[in-house]
């Protein structure tokens, strides 16, 4: 492959707070090293248009601490198709672009990871998701933020919940992960959480639920990722049916986790991995994504990171257990 001269960076999936951060860094790191760096809009859709433009060190001014992403996310059903990457492949190399940074989640790096199989395009991924469910990083860029605004969300339930001595079911987000719902429940102590990565006895759940009714212990917070049991509402219905006279409330956070300031520590990640993307496309060191274990930047090849998704160890269901009895 060429030396890499022409970078395009975009946004792809669900956006995330920080996805900012990442594009300014990747801007301000390749111009820094005599790069030509152009921003990519509507992530692969724009890939696919050719809805492309050359950015500046000022393109970025103003941003890191913007939520959203100024280059503006999607999810292209196009760049699945075969004949869809090939026109994404034709816009790179209209503009020049011998190199490719992708700031998005799993779908995302998947697509990278076909594309850069089938072109001569280096991809390198940076984990740009609230749902932090990627292995290969102890963070993702947006995770920080989104727990952070769901802790904030129920501190505030929590208020009203114990003023009035009501069951609130929570539902924050994490379709296929239960990161968000596992990190927010533990920081705000609820009863119970329950998340798509595990099983939960729903049986064993209404049973204390009946005990501490008894017990007249009606306070009761419970936090579920919107991909268990079809989310708080379906949750709630089984809860009444079991115990009718309880005053059972729902609240679904919904989007909010998406948007906003990103905090301090994603500002951080999204730099340093930002940094870092550029880093491997002057290195040869292609296809992977970049992520921090243990403090240190760690690559992951993209054919593996496909394969893999962060799971959730055991221990951290025994915290939940012995921390909410
Ligand atoms: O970005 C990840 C995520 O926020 C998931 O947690 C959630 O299930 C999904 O995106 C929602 O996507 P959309 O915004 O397309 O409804």
């Amino acid at each position: 492959m060429d030396k890499v001269t022409r970078i395009g960076v975009l946004t792809s999936g669900g956006d995330s707070p920080g996805m900012n951060a990442a594009i300014r860094a990747v801007v301000r790191t390749g111009i820094y090293n005599k790069l030509e760096v152009y921003g990519i809009m509507r992530g692969y859709s724009g890939m696919v248009d050719g809805d492309i433009f050359e950015m500046e060190s000022k393109s970025v001014a103003n941003i890191i601490q913007r939520g959203g992403t100024i280059l503006k996310t999607s999810r292209s059903n196009e760049f699945l198709e075969p004949e869809g990457r090939k026109r994404a492949y034709e816009s790179l190399k209209k503009f020049g672009i011998n190199g490719l940074v992708i700031i998005g989640g799993d779908g995302s790096f998947r697509g990278a990871q076909t594309f850069s199989k089938e072109f001569d395009i280096p991809c390198i991924g940076l984990p740009g998701t609230i749902d932090k469910d990627i292995a290969g990083t102890d963070f993702t860029i947006g995770f920080d933020t989104a727990v952070n605004t769901a802790v904030e969300a129920i501190d505030k339930i929590r208020d009203t919940m114990d003023a009035h001595d009501r069951l609130f079911v929570i539902e924050v987000m994490g379709r296929d992960s239960g990161y968000i719902a596992l990190h927010s429940g533990i920081a705000t102590g609820a009863e119970n959480i329950l998340i798509p990565e595990k099983s939960t006895d729903i049986e064993g759940l209404l049973n204390a639920l009946t005990e501490k009714e008894r017990r007249h212990k009606l306070v009761n917070l419970i936090v579920v990722a919107e991909g268990k049991f079809g989310g708080a509402n379906e949750v709630a219905k089984v809860i009444k049916q079991r115990l009718p006279q309880q005053e059972v409330r729902v609240c679904i956070l919904g989007h909010i986790q998406r948007g906003g300031s990103p905090s301090c520590f994603d500002r951080l990640v999204a730099s340093r991995m930002g940094y870092a993307a550029v880093e491997c496309l002057l290195e040869g060191r292609y296809n992977v994504f970049v992520g921090i274990l243990n403090n240190r930047m760690h690559y992951t090849p993209l054919d593996e990171a496909v394969k893999k998704k962060q799971r959730i160890s055991e221990e951290w269901m025994k915290i939940v257990k012995i921390l909410s009895s």
